[in-house]
């Protein structure tokens, strides 16, 4: 099995090939640059191949013979907000190249797409969502998303590919430094004092959020990339499992599990911004996830496990 990860040297890239490696599958990482600290144990293991996945020739080569292709590459969400012709060319132009040439390489092609709990907005929206729940996207990055989406349910069902797409919440903890996701402060709050630095909290302590963990995401894509295809009938969407905490759990679930192995945490600071509070408080603070578990994917981990896990194996 030929896996193409697009975005593959990002943080749940490098998690998806890890877990593709360990069962033999042949795996090639596309990305823009290489991290620049390395792909550590994996990189010996996995082909890596340098490009910008607006190119559409450069993304056909690549996906040629491909078994499955696994698109990450993206613009997250502040950044798309910021620079909304650059998210069209990245995450709309980017994601059409990668379905498009995944289409010329054959209706087998498996195609699992990873969307987001930023599809959703709207006052008039529900407080919990499901499949069902019409996306109206309060931000530039929700909409590219939705958009693929629906490409992607589409052209499956004119069996042009096979595709798969995976809603994520928001997924902690991401190891080393914070992107340009607004909901980056949910990694952070626990990754940067348990790392002995300062971090700086960007909305209310009794804001509440989606989220999941990095373990659980990683393997229920795995997961919804095995599936077979008539698992998912006409709708290809899958919101994964998540728990919802305030940003105040979070904190004392890390002081918690710190205090358990005696790690000193650094300090955390009140640093409000109203552009991140605006995109993180337009979401929904929980979805309904059974779907995806009837599919196989894993339970939720709670909080004190995500942290467990996060300092078992990045914390050193
Ligand atoms: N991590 C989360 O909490 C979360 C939540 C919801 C959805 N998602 C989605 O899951 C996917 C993976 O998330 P992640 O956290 O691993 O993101 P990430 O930012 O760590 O990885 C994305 C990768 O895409 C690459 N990339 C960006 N522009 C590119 C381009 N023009 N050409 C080629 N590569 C390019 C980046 O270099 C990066 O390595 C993304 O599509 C993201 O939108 C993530």
């Amino acid at each position: 099995m030929r896996t193409v990860i697009t975005g593959g040297c990002g943080f749940l890239g490098r998690l998806i090939a890890e877990r593709l490696i360990g069962r033999g599958d042949d795996v090639v990482l596309f990305d823009i640059a290489e991290p620049l600290n390395g792909l550590g144990d994996i990189s010996d293991k996995v082909e890596i191949r340098l490009g910008d996945i607006t190119n559409y020739e450069i993304v056909k080569n690549l996906i040629s013979g491909a078994d499955a292709v696994v698109h990450l590459a993206s613009m997250v969400s502040a950044g798309s907000e910021a620079d909304f012709d650059a998210a069209m060319r990245v995450n709309l132009d980017g994601g059409r190249n990668v379905l498009e040439s995944s289409r010329a390489n054959g209706p087998a092609t498996r195609v699992l797409f990873t969307s987001s709990l930023a599809i959703f907005g709207s006052d008039r929206m529900p407080m919990h969502v499901d499949e069902m729940t019409r996306p109206v996207p309060q931000n530039t990055y929700g909409m590219t998303k939705a958009v693929i989406e629906l490409l992607l349910n589409d052209m499956s069902r004119k069996g042009f590919v096979d595709g798969r797409i995976a809603r994520l919440p928001t997924i902690i903890v991401r190891p080393g430094k914070p992107n340009t996701a607004a909901s980056s402060f949910a990694s952070g709050v626990i990754r940067e004092p348990l790392m002995g630095d300062e971090c700086c909290y960007p909305v209310p302590l009794d804001m509440t959020l989606m989220v999941g963990g990095y373990r659980a995401c990683a393997d229920a894509l795995v997961v919804l990339l095995d599936a077979p295809a008539d698992a998912f009938g006409d709708d290809r969407v899958v919101n994964l499992p998540n728990i919802t905490v305030s940003v105040a759990q979070m904190m004392e679930a890390t002081r918690t599990v710190a205090a358990r192995h005696g790690i000193e945490l650094g300090p955390i600071v009140e640093a409000p911004d109203a552009n991140v509070q605006k995109i993180v408080g337009a979401w929904p603070t929980s979805m309904d996830a059974s779907r995806a578990l009837a599919l196989g994917c894993p339970q939720p981990a709670d909080l004190d496990d995500i942290i467990e896990d996060f300092i078992s194996d990045y914390v050193h």
